[in-house]
This record gives structure tokens, C-alpha cells and sequence, in this order.
């Protein structure tokens, strides 16, 4: 503190109108090439069509464009091998890459900042960046979704019990269950999706706020970028990121996700429930207790969703109040993002894994199906069809439950006779109702656990893996390489 750092010299892109160097405490909080740095790809890629568009004004000759254009190669080259010298004088990714170009270039590495400012730039290279990010997350959902597919299809016809409260509630096909994570995971790329549409604009040419004055084309480096269109209004591009906060609101929702199946694959694999046997590669075991086996991935993806919120509340609380248009408060706005994609990229192939490697106990899944009276609600739709009221049937089957609780026995096995004292309509026929596979086949709505349905949704779960799958693979246009 209070000492000054030697920041004079060729490498700072501003000190003009100082007389000293800033203090060394003012210094290091300022300096963001610790994390800014992933920003490289995006980076030279925003120059390159800047280069392109300084020649076309007549600001650069063809050679001097070609030397830029060759040496932002050489500084492409670096950076891939992890070799670009930094320096501690360098404040961000954006002054190092020009400081860089000026050793390598003389006098022309400096013609590269007319007309453009590290406003712009940055909110170019951001959006550049999560335009990636989305397609690389959406890809993975689908990875996963194809793994909830696959275990879908192997277990199709396997009873299950469906929870509400996590009490037993009504039988389900296991398939059903299994799919719901499909439609689940598919919102959560859809929200990735559309964050991705809605940021896809090109922000360059917007100068430090009000646009400039060289006459740079807009849509120029929107062609060269790949975007697909011009932001409208050169402040508004400079000072926005809910593009940001979206992408974060989008990778949080998806880590609450993830947090849910994180948990029913934890309940699932204890002895109580023991429904489902987590794969070797995806559990540990304990240092003190021998016969442990940890379901530690699928917890570690439930508490991953505390870290992923909290870089989503982390830029809203910077965002907020912000006056217009770029203030240094944004500088804030990437380690929250590169964190989440990056948590969100380590958790989700863990996840895929750890489902793909499930084995699920059939016998205790068909048990656990019909126990704790599931079907009592098929006992009283039954009563409804003989022309009983809901709420009249509601209170016979109450009763019947309550009588075959003080028994000890489940539904199908009170006594006929008994039965029948308790209402008319409860004859010998209604034990047909006491049937699992008949209380499943018998939701035969398009949304419903019949087996008939659910051979049907699949077929459509299907389609919707491979639709995410397919953004996944598609071709990265800037690239990164920010793995937090
Ligand atoms: N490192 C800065 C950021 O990430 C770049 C923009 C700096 N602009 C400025 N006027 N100081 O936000």
C-alpha cells in the first residue's frame, strides 16, 4: 500500500494526462488478466475484423492490414500454447495483446485502437464467449437426456412408485420417472437457447459509448463475427449485460436441476430405499469405513447449484443501479459467468455417467409400488365409473384404508365380505382395481404412465436429446478455453 507501481512506459493504454503511475494496491485490484485472459480467442478474433474494417476505410494499406492480420496469428499461436507472455504491467487481456503488437510491430501494432475502445470490446467478447458457452451446454444437456433415454428404454414395463411429499402416492411406469428429467432438462436448454438468440448481437463500432466517427461499418463486424445482427444503440450495447444475467439465470435454473436428480439418485441408493445401485466409476468409498459406498458425484452435483446461484446473484447485485453506459463495476461481470459454465461443464458429464451407470432393483421398486395403498385413489375413481360421487367415494375409501390398516394387511388383502358392509358399490368386482399394471395402463392420456404412452413419449425424448446433441457438436465460431 502506498507504494507506486511502474506502470510508466510503453505498455499502458492510457497515463497521458498523469503525472505518476498508480498505486500498487490501486494496481492490483484494477488488473484483470487473471481471468480476462480466457478472452483471447474472442479477442483477436473482435480485431481481426477490425483490421479488416481499418483497411476498408483507408485507415490501413493492404500490407499494413496483412501485418496486422499475420501477427494476430503469431499472438493466436501463443496463447494456444499457454506461451503469451503477460506482463505484470498489462492491465487486461485487451492492453496486453496491443502492448504485445506494438513490440512486435512497431508503430503499426498501435494504429489498431481507432475507433473502437475496450467498451465495446469486451462487450463483444463476452457475448462471443457465452454465444460458445450455450451451444457447448445445450450439447451436454442433451448428452444427458440421452442417458435418461437409453435407461428409459432398457426399463420399459418396470413398476415404480410415484411420490408426492415424498410419501408413496400412485404406481408409475420407472420409464415415466425417468423420462420427467428428459422435459425437465429440455426447458433448461431451452432457456440456454434462447439466452443464446437474444445475446447474438454485435456490439464493435460502438466506440467508447456513442458509436465513432471513422466510418466504421456496424454490420461489418457483425458479418465477420457471425452475429446475427447489430445491436441497435451503440450505449445500450456498451452498458447491458442481462445477456449475462440470462445466461447465468439459465445455468442456475439447469444446476437446480441437476440438484433434484442429484438427490433422488442419493434417496434411491441408500438401504432404506435401495431402489438403484450407483456404478463403481461414480462412487467412493470411505477412508475410516470399509463397507461404505458414496453416492459423493451425485452429491457433489446437488451442491454444486449453491455455487452456480450464487454467481448468478453475484452480477445481478453488480448490475443493479448501475447508471449508464460503462462503468468499472462490469468488470465483475466474468468470473461469475466463466464459473458457472465452467462448474456446469464439469458437473454435467459427471451426472450423465453416474445415470447411465444405474442399475435399478426391480423387485424393490414393484414392492415399494403397491405398498402404502397406491392404489387407493384407482379404488375410488373405480366407485366414480359405478355413478358414486368423488367426495362420497374420497370417505369409503378413507374408511377402507383405515380398516386395512388396523389389519395390518394392504387393499387386496381385506375381506370381501368386509368390504362390501363398508358401501354397496364395493363389491367383488372392484378388485380388479387392486391390479399395478392395470392402475398404470389405465393413464393412457398422451401424458400419462401407460405403457402405451410412455413408448410414445420415449419415441419424442428421443428426438429431443438428439435435437441438443446436435447444437453441442456444432462448430465452435471463436472458441475459449476458460475451464475455472
Ligand atoms: N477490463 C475491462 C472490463 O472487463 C475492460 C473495459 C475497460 N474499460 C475502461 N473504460 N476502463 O470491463
Amino acid at each position: 500500500m502506498g507504494e507506486e507501481q511502474d506502470v510508466t512506459g510503453a505498455g499502458r493504454l492510457w497515463g497521458g494526462r498523469f503525472t505518476s503511475g498508480p498505486d500498487a494496491a490501486a494496481w492490483a485490484l484494477g488488473v484483470s488478466t487473471g481471468f480476462d485472459r480466457h478472452l483471447w480467442r474472442q479477442d483477436l478474433a473482435g480485431s481481426r475484423a477490425h483490421t479488416h474494417e481499418l483497411h476498408r476505410i483507408g485507415v490501413l494499406t493492404a500490407d499494413e492490414r496483412d501485418g496486422l492480420l499475420a501477427a494476430l496469428d503469431r499472438c493466436g499461436g501463443l496463447f494456444a500454447a499457454d506461451a503469451f507472455p503477460f506482463l505484470p504491467t498489462d492491465e487486461d487481456v485487451h492492453g496486453a495483446i496491443e502492448r504485445w503488437l506494438v513490440e512486435e510491430l512497431g508503430s503499426l501494432g498501435g494504429k489498431l485502437r481507432a475507433g473502437r475502445s475496450r467498451n465495446d470490446q469486451i462487450a463483444s467478447d463476452l457475448r462471443l464467449w457465452c454465444r460458445d458457452a450455450c451451444d457447448d451446454l445445450v450439447g451436454l444437456v442433451g448428452e444427458l437426456q440421452q442417458a435418461f433415454v437409453a435407461q428409459a428404454e432398457a426399463h420399459l414395463g418396470w413398476h415404480a412408485p410415484g411420490y408426492t411429499h415424498l410419501q408413496r402416492g400412485q404406481p408409475v411406469l420407472l420409464s415415466h420417472h425417468l423420462l420427467a428429467y428428459v422435459w425437465m432438462l429440455d426447458r433448461d436448454a431451452g432457456r440456454l437457447r434462447d439466452a443464446r438468440a437474444r445475446l447474438d448481437e454485435s456490439t464493435l463500432a460502438s466506440g467508447a459509448l456513442a458509436g465513432q466517427t471513422l466510418g466504421l461499418d456496424p454490420q461489418a463486424y457483425a458479418d465477420h463475427l457471425g452475429f446475427a445482427r447489430v445491436a441497435p444503440n451503440s450505449m445500450d450495447a456498451v452498458a447491458s449485460r442481462d445477456f449475462a444475467l440470462e445466461v447465468l439465470a439459465a445455468c442456475a435454473i439447469l444446476a437446480v436441476t441437476l440438484s433434484r436428480l442429484g438427490e433422488e439418485i442419493v434417496l434411491w441408493a441408500t438401504s432404506e430405499f435401495a431402489f438403484a445401485r450407483v456404478g463403481d466409476a461414480f462412487s467412493t468409498g470411505s477412508s475410516i469405513m470399509p463397507q461404505k459406498r458414496n453416492p459423493d458425484i451425485a452429491e457433489l452435483v446437488r451442491g454444486k447449484a449453491g455455487r452456480v446461484i450464487g454467481d448468478l446473484v453475484a452480477l445481478l447485485t453488480t448490475v443493479k443501479a448501475l447508471p449508464l453506459t460503462y462503468d468499472r463495476d462490469l468488470q465483475e461481470d466474468k468470473e461469475p459467468v466463466f464459473d458457472a459454465v465452467g462448474t456446469l461443464r464439469l458437473v454435467l458429464p459427471a451426472i450423465t455417467g453416474t445415470v447411465a451407470s444405474l442399475t435399478f432393483d426391480r423387485e424393490r421398486l414393484a414392492a415399494a409400488s403397491v405398498g402404502g395403498f397406491a392404489l387407493a385413489t384407482d379404488l375410488a375413481e373405480e366407485l366414480v365409473t359405478r355413478g358414486v360421487p368423488f367426495r362420497e367415494a374420497h370417505e369409503v375409501v378413507g374408511e377402507v384404508v383405515k380398516l386395512a390398516e388396523s389389519r395390518g394387511v394392504d387393499l387386496d388383502g381385506l375381506d370381501p365380505d368386509e368390504l362390501a358392509s363398508l358401501h354397496p358399490a364395493l363389491d367383488t368386482e372392484v378388485a380388479a382395481r387392486f391390479d399395478p399394471q392395470q392402475a398404470i395402463d389405465r393413464r393412457d392420456g398422451v401424458n400419462g404412465t401407460a405403457t402405451a404412452s410412455v413408448r410414445a413419449q420415449l419415441g419424442r425424448a428421443r428426438a429431443a436429446a438428439a435435437a441438443n446433441r446436435t447444437v453441442g457438436a456444432g462448430p465452435v465460431v471463436a472458441g475459449d478455453d476458460a475451464h475455472p
